[in-house]
């Protein structure tokens, strides 16, 4: 249990990533706030399979590309739990598209909720960081993508590199207040995001990857806990969770 007492908020954490995240912070003691946009029943499910761990659950919709939305989730998690102590900056959409046919709405849909989602939510949170005088952790989700690029996803990957730029300067802004910040780059995880690949593209896909399969989400959570519980002396990296796709 080597997050009892601690709060932590996720955002997306009604499936894929954000949920296994939620639950394994959970299962190390840590009370959760469970915010989403849309699901509320998955995100209700989420937060009974957390309460069952023996912690509580505080389920919160919020849309993260709304500063209002971000506000008001942190103000609705300090008036419950009265701090925080670990924010996951999980929520995350793609809408695939080559450069030379992008609407502007995927790249601004992109844009808004992966990286102005992350900056919403962090700035919305900062005040009570910088009051606790009790440290933390920021933990943002890029991608390899952010680190590779990849065809196709040019609004996700500079919104993916983006988060890491943010994460540096985070980091060196919130150092002196004991509050770690980094980033995680999964490669390709089986959730719902890349539920939509054909057969064809999973399979070119498993042929890059040296361990040679997709990651489960719960093994981009035991990175997310490894930085919670024991990551008190890194701050400002990007720790690349991808079976060697991008060595
Ligand atoms: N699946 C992968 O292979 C993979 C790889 C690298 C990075 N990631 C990143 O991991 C994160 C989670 O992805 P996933 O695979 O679990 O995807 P997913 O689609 O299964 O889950 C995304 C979650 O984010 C929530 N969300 C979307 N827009 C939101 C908004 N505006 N406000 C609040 N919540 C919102 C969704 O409701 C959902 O709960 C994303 O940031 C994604 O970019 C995923």
């Amino acid at each position: 249990m080597r997050l009892s007492g601690k709060v932590a908020v996720v955002t997306g954490a009604s499936r894929g990533i954000g949920r296994a995240i939620a639950l394994r912070l959970a299962a190390e003691g840590a009370d959760l706030v469970v915010n989403y946009s849309r699901s509320g029943e998955a995100a209700a499910k989420t937060a009974a399979e957390i309460e069952a761990l023996g912690v509580k659950a505080l389920v919160l919709q919020g849309d993260v590309s709304s500063r209002e939305d971000c506000r008001e989730l942190a103000e609705n998690t300090i008036a419950k739990f009265r701090k925080i102590d670990i924010l996951v900056n999980n929520a995350g959409i793609t809408r695939d598209n080559i450069v030379a046919r992008m609407k502007p709405e995927e790249w601004q849909q992109v844009i808004d909720t992966n990286l102005t989602g992350c900056f919403n939510c962090t700035q919305a949170f900062m005040r009570p960081f910088l009051r606790q005088k009790t440290g933390g952790a920021i933990i943002n989700i890029a991608s390899v993508v952010g680190l590779t690029g990849a065809a196709g996803q040019a609004n996700y990957a500079a919104a993916k590199a983006g988060i890491i730029g943010f994460t540096k300067a985070l980091a060196r802004e919130l150092a002196g207040r004991q509050v770690t910040v980094n980033a995680i780059a999964p490669g390709f995880v089986d959730t719902e995001m890349t539920g939509a690949l054909t057969e064809k593209q999973r399979e070119a896909i498993l042929g890059l990857i040296p361990l040679g399969r997709v990651a489960g989400p719960e093994e981009i959570a035991a990175a997310a806990a490894f930085l919670a519980a024991e990551g008190r002396y890194i701050t400002g990296q990007v720790l690349s969770v991808n079976g060697g796709l991008f060595i």
